[in-house]
């Protein structure tokens, strides 16, 4: 093409799994299929900007918060040389890649998957000016999350809203282990703008990599029987997002984020992920439970941080009970309030 340079400007959620993705074969597919949350306010813009250049190598920049970062390059380069034969454009042009969170860095929060959501799509936009073929906003949103899944698998689920589903499910016609697809199934009132307050129990590092938590389902001994649960907790969750039956919603989410992490304290090497102060949250929860009608449930991503999932009616008691009881968990006091999404926007 003869485009010289232009910019492209995208934000894009962070989500969080109901039913978990851990576990993957060649190419980023995944072991199970997975269904998450999109989120509303934990987000990544990102900004890229393209100018034409001689047909060599790769060659980007990338500005993280106003200041130049080396330490996501190799990431960049990685995902670059797994989506070229897909994007051939991307060693016509230099790439500056300007991209900052709406959520703490260092927070705990996982930032690749609103991250490498973010610039698939800045490329699918590139793609889409250089290009003389239209393609339906369906189409493009399939190929951004397919980028997006090479990119970080969990990234797929971050294209769109309210409910994402990756990896082929016989319950769900339209699911792809190549990309993430809308929930399209009937959802209960209940869940509509479902709340997710964030509790930042250890904003450190983590302790293990998801490329190496993932490997570590490979000769795991229970990993045939957790792969065929997630498949069921994905066809029974279908069931309960029609149905609005917050009992049973709260029974699903909550084993399999604890399922989660026993895959983790029962690999080889194994870890413990969670940290005394996540268990202390969550018998706070079960103990509020008990003694109130309240739907509150927990879930955790491969880490010590708690998400709390309720219903948007229960807002002001669940933050009443936050402030008064978990606070004192979190690293410097510190949650983050959010809630269900729609999706990811140009902007
Ligand atoms: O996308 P990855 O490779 O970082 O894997 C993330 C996996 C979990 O967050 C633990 C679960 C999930 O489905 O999001």
């Amino acid at each position: 093409t003869n485009i010289e340079n232009g910019s492209v400007k995208w934000e894009s959620p962070s989500n969080i799994a109901l039913v978990k993705y851990w576990g993957k074969k060649k190419d980023q597919i995944p072991e199970n299929p997975s269904i998450s949350f999109t989120l509303s306010d934990c987000k990544t813009i990102t900004e890229i900007t393209f100018t034409k250049k001689e047909r060599t190598g790769f060659s980007f920049d990338i500005y993280f918060e106003g200041e130049k970062n080396e330490a996501f390059k190799p990431k960049i380069q990685t995902f670059f040389e797994r989506i070229e034969i897909y994007m051939p454009f991307l060693k016509d042009y230099h790439f500056k890649i300007e991209t900052s969170n709406t959520f703490p860095h260092s927070s705990g929060i996982a930032s690749s998957a609103s991250g490498m959501s973010a610039i698939a799509l800045c490329l699918m936009s590139i793609e889409r000016s250089l290009s003389l073929v239209e393609v339906t906003d369906e189409v493009f949103n399939q190929k951004a999350s397919f980028l997006a899944r090479l990119g970080s698998g969990s990234a797929c689920r971050s294209i769109e809203g309210e409910l994402v589903v990756w990896g082929k499910n016989e319950s769900i016609e339209a699911s792809s282990d190549l990309y993430g697809v809308k929930f399209e199934g009937e959802v209960h009132s209940n869940f509509k703008n479902y709340q997710d307050t964030i509790l930042l129990v250890d904003k450190g590092e983590k302790q293990v990599s998801s490329t190496v938590g993932h490997q570590l389902m490979y000769g795991h001994p229970f990993a045939k029987e957790r792969f065929s649960q997630a498949h069921d907790n994905l066809a029974k969750l279908k069931t309960i997002l029609a149905s609005g039956d917050l009992n049973e919603f709260v029974k699903i989410v909550e084993s399999e984020a604890l399922t989660l992490h026993a895959m983790m304290m029962t690999s080889m090497p194994y870890f413990i992920l969670m940290k005394p102060n996540t268990l202390e949250i969550i018998n706070k929860i079960w103990a509020y439970r008990q003694k109130t009608d309240s739907k509150v449930c927990f879930t955790l991503d491969a880490g010590a941080n708690v998400h709390v999932l309720y219903p948007e009616n229960e807002k002001e008691s669940i933050l009443e009970f936050i402030k008064n009881e978990l606070v004192s968990y979190c690293q410097n006091g510190h949650y983050i309030c959010d809630q269900i999404g729609l999706g990811a926007n140009q902007i």
